[in-house]
C-alpha cells in the first residue's frame, strides 16, 4: 500500500481497533495512571516527505512514560559517547522492565543489562545530572524533545511525577541497589527525583510521532544524532525496546519500537515514517495492548519491515 492511503488505512484501523474491545488493563502501580479510560485509541504517522496522518483520540496528552528513555539515551550518548556503555549494557534482559533479579547476578554485578529496563533508565539519567542540578537536566530533555518535535507545548505532568516518587518502591530499591555497587554517581533520590519527572512527559501521539523523527534518519525535521547512532539507537529499541515482549514485537511488527506504561509506542521504519500510537490499557508484557496490534497489522498492510 502507498503512502497516499495512509489517512484511510489509519482511519480504518482506528475503527478496526475500537471494534475488537480488547483493551487491556492500564498501570495500575502508579495511581495517577490507573484510574485512565482505557477505551482510547490514537494513531499518527510522520512520513519522511514531511506528511502526517492521524486517527482517533490523537489530540490527547498522554504519559509518555518509557519512551523518554529513548531521548535519554540520545542526551546521555551525546555527552560521555560510549563511556556509557562501562555503566550500562546492551543485551535484551528477557525480563519485566522493573526486575531487580538480574543486577545481582554475577555478572551483572550492578551494570544493568540495556539503557531501556528501569535500571538502566535510572543510570542514563544519573549521567545527565552529573554536575548540575535536576532542574537543569530537566530543562535538557524537555528541550531536547520540543527540538525534536518543533513543539515548545510539551511539558512534564507533576502531579504523575509526585504519584510515581510516592509509589516508587522498585525504582528506589534498583536505584539504591545501584549506589550500593557504585554505579550511581548522584544521591538516588535525586538520580530517581529527575527520572520520575522526565517519564512524567505527556504529548499527543501527533507530537511524539514528530519528535520520534530524528530516527528516520531522512531528510526531514531537526537533525540530532549522527547515522550510526540513530542505527544503534533502533538496534537497541528492536532488540530491548518492549522488555521481555521484544522478540514477540520483532517477530509481529518487523520496525524497532519503544513502549511506556502509559500505553505509548514509538515505533520507526528507518527512511521511511515514525509512528506514534496510543492506548492506555496494556498487554500481559506492560506494553499496550491496541498499540501492539494496531502496529502489526499496519506493518503488515504498508509492507513496513527491517527484514
Ligand atoms: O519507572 C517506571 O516504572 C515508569 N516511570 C516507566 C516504566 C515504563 O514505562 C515501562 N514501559 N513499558
Amino acid at each position: 500500500m502507498a503512502i497516499s492511503d495512509l489517512q484511510e488505512r489509519l482511519t480504518d484501523l482506528d475503527a478496526f481497533q475500537r471494534a475488537t474491545g480488547d483493551w487491556g488493563i492500564p498501570a495500575n502501580y502508579i495511581p495517577e495512571l490507573a484510574s485512565i479510560d482505557t477505551e482510547q485509541f490514537a494513531i499518527t504517522v510522520a512520513t519522511a516527505d514531511g506528511q502526517i496522518f492521524s486517527a482517533g483520540d490523537a489530540d490527547t496528552r498522554f504519559s509518555v512514560q518509557s519512551i523518554t528513555k529513548i531521548f535519554t539515551l540520545a542526551i546521555a550518548l551525546g555527552r560521555v559517547g560510549d563511556q556509557l556503555w562501562n555503566r550500562v549494557g546492551r543485551e535484551p534482559s528477557g525480563r519485566a522492565f522493573n526486575s531487580i533479579v538480574q543486577l545481582e547476578q554475577e555478572r551483572e554485578q550492578g551494570r544493568p543489562r540495556n539503557p531501556f529496563i528501569n535500571a538502566g533508565a535510572i543510570v542514563t539519567t544519573d549521567e545527565i545530572l552529573s554536575g548540575r542540578a535536576p532542574r537543569d537536566a530537566l530543562a535538557e530533555i524537555v528541550q531536547f524533545v520540543r527540538t525534536a518535535a518543533e513543539d515548545d507545548d510539551i511539558h512534564i505532568n507533576n502531579i504523575v511525577a509526585a504519584s510515581e516518587i510516592e509509589h516508587g518502591h522498585r525504582n528506589f530499591a534498583l536505584a539504591h541497589f545501584l549506589a550500593s555497587c557504585n554505579n550511581l554517581k548522584n544521591p538516588p533520590e535525586m538520580t530517581l527525583g529527575t527520572y520520575f519527572h522526565h517519564c512524567a512527559i505527556e504529548m499527543t501521539t501527533q507530537q511524539l510521532a514528530m519528535a520520534g523523527r530524528f530516527l528516520m534518519d531522512a531528510n526531514c525535521g531537526p537533525r540530532l544524532l549522527s547515522t550510526a547512532r540513530i542505527r544503534r539507537l533502533n538496534a537497541l529499541m528492536l532488540t530491548c525496546g518492549h522488555y521481555d515482549g521484544s522478540g514477540d514485537f520483532a517477530y509481529r511488527v518487523g520496525i524497532p519500537g519503544k513502549s511506556g506504561v502509559g500505553g505509548g509506542i514509538l515505533a520507526i521504519v528507518p527512511g521511511q515514517a515514525s509512528i506514534a500510537v496510543w492506548s492506555p490499557g496494556l498487554n500481559r508484557y506492560g506494553n499496550s495492548q491496541q498499540g501492539t496490534e494496531a502496529l502489526a497489522r499496519l506493518a503488515s498492510q504498508m509492507n513496513w519491515s527491517i527484514f
